[in-house]
Order: structure tokens, then sequence, then C-alpha cells
């Protein structure tokens, strides 16, 4: 792994993207100061350039590099949370080019929990700006193998960290008003913030600044995602078609044609899963995936929104 660590770092150096592992999702990472680099990442994911980008940095002292008036709350959370699944935005530092914000004023910024990461922002030692190491609009990559295969030959260099932990991309606070908003919810529930910041949280504003997590179809396989209350409006509707359905409960679902996954019933366990499980169904050419609504709780709000994304009509 050192040897990869070097090789990176040379990589980087250059004006070349490596891909990652953190404990979220793989990123596909450039130096945050290189043009070439974060250039790169847009042509790499064909993302549109206005979209703005997360820094990694390993440590919570660097907030003072890239960011200004920070307030109170960001240390209050960064402290409670990183090294994490929570992305903090803030008002950027001058320097921070427009390609990192989007042309805006402010700046994400997150410390992953990955010792992969960890390893190589440390040796880089300056912000990595990674967004998920996928193609734009399609399913965040969270092993190694689904990394190659949305990117193939375009990523410099992969780095090989297993399994991402927690399976979703991280909770996106922005802390820069009056209230603090969560923009895209994370496993770092809402109710977890406002216990630590003592304050309630505001939902996303209508006027919310460009998310590309916030577009409408977005973290969706190529096979259509149908989201149902039930899984017996499957069995009502059902065709020769094969098809797959993602349940939380043993079902008894029997046709042949109907491929029954059962997801863990735990929100951590099925965030985990979520994506691999996708993109695994995603290749054996269903007519249909027909995902099982979830509950309304709060430690449920990342996954219901990324299932919802995934069954936004294209
Ligand atoms: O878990 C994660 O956050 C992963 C891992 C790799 O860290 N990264 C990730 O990056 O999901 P990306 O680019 O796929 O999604 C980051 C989101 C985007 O929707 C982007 O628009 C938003 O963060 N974002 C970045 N900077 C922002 C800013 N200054 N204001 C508002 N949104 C911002
Ligand atoms: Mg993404």
């Amino acid at each position: 792994m050192q040897h990869s660590i070097q090789n990176a770092i040379e990589i980087l150096k250059k004006g070349g993207v490596v891909a990652f592992p953190t404990e979220t999702v793989y990123g596909l990472g450039a130096d945050a100061k290189n043009e070439a680099g974060l250039k790169k990442i847009f042509s790499v994911k064909k993302r549109p350039m206005n979209h703005p980008l997360i820094v990694h940095i390993a440590d919570i002292s660097e907030l003072l590099i890239w960011a200004r008036d920070i307030p109170s709350a960001a240390y209050t959370l960064g402290s409670r949370f990183w090294p994490g699944p929570l992305t903090l935005i803030l008002k950027k530092a001058p320097f921070v080019s427009d390609l990192v914000t989007g042309g805006q004023d402010t700046v994400g910024l997150r410390i992953p929990n990955h010792p992969i990461a960890y390893e190589l922002l440390k040796a880089y030692g300056t912000g990595l700006a990674a967004p998920s190491a996928n193609r734009f609009g399609k399913l965040s990559p969270t092993t190694a193998s689904a990394v190659l295969e949305e990117l193939k030959g375009d990523v410099d260099l992969i780095l090989d960290g297993d399994q991402c932990m927690v399976g979703v991309e991280s909770t996106i606070v922005d802390v820069t008003g009056m209230n603090p908003v969560i923009l895209r919810p994370g496993m770092i529930s809402e109710l977890e913030i406002s216990k630590v910041l003592q304050r309630e949280i505001l939902g996303k504003k209508k006027d919310a600044p460009r998310v590309s997590g916030s577009c409408d179809s977005h973290y969706a396989p190529e096979t259509p995602v149908r989201l149902v209350s039930s899984v017996d409006q499957i069995n009502n509707g059902c065709s020769e078609k094969r098809l797959a359905v993602l349940t939380r409960s043993s079902s008894n679902i029997l046709s042949s044609n109907i491929n029954c996954v059962v997801m863990p019933c735990d929100p951590t366990a099925y965030a985990h899963n979520l994506y691999k499980t996708l993109r695994l169904l995603d290749k054996e050419n269903y007519a249909v995936i027909f995902v099982e609504d979830v509950p309304n709780d709060s430690c449920w709000d990342a996954i219901r929104d990324r299932l919802k994304k995934a069954a936004t009509l294209k």
C-alpha cells in the first residue's frame, strides 16, 4: 500500500485523478489546488462544470485554510462527527477555485473515515477534491471493482480499500446562514445533528445552492426502479417479464420470473448493501427493479432520498 500511496501522490501532483475509498462511497480525487486535475474530474465524470466538489482534508485545523468566517457550529459538528460521513458547507477562502465551488461563495469540506483516505490525505498534505467515482447521474461505487466498471481506463489509479462501511454519501450541512440546513441527508441523521447543536435543523431551502445530488434523477441504475408501499402490489400487476424485488420481509413471492432480494431491517446495514445490490441487479437485465418503501423515521432519510431519486424517471 505504501507503494500505491507514493504512486497516487505522483499522479495527483501531475494533475491526474486517483480513485480512493472513503467510509461512504469511493471518491474520484484530484488536487483541489490543481486546475488540470480539477478539470479532469469533470471530464471523467461527464459532470456539468457548475456543480461544486467536496474538498477532503485530514484534520479539522485545515478548515482555516479552506474557509473563512467559520461559525462555532462547524467546530461543534466537526469535533463530534469527524472523521466521518459529514460534509460542512462554509464560506470559502478567497483562493479556492471556481472549479471547486461551481462559482459559489461557499466550499464543502469533509474529513473521511477510512485508513487509506487518511494515509493519502496526510501524505499529500493538501486537500483533495473528490466527487463520488461514478459517471454523472449513476450509482456511486462502493467497491474498487465498481469504480473500475464505472470509469474503466479513464481513472489514473484506483486505491482498493474493500467495501465502503457506510455505503451512501455523506450528510451535507450548510452552516453559512443563521440556521444550519441539511442539503443532502446521509447516515448522520437530522436528529443526531440537532441533538449535538441543541437546536432545530431546517430542511432544504427551495433556492438551495446547486447540489448535483439534488437533481431529480440521480443515483440511478439503468434498469427502471419503482417504489411500492407493499410487495403485494407487485403480485397484482405481475406479467411474464423478469422482475427484481427489494423487500425487508421474507416474502411469499414465489413466481419464477421474480428475483426477491431480502434487504436488512436495520437502516445501517441496509445502506451498507444498497448500491452494491442495485449495481448487481442492474447487470441482470430485469424489466423493473421494484423496491418496497422504507420507514418514515429520520434514520431512514438518506436511504429514502436515494431510493426516490433512483426511482425518478430519466
Ligand atoms: O460521501 C461523500 O460526500 C462522497 C465521498 C467521496 O466523500 N462524495 C460525494 O461527492 O458524494 P459528490 O460530488 O458526488 O456529491 C457532493 C455534493 C454534490 O451534490 C455537490 O453539489 C455538493 O456536494 N456540494 C459541494 N460543494 C458544495 C457547496 N459549496 N454548496 C452546496 N453544495 C455543495
Ligand atoms: Mg455523486
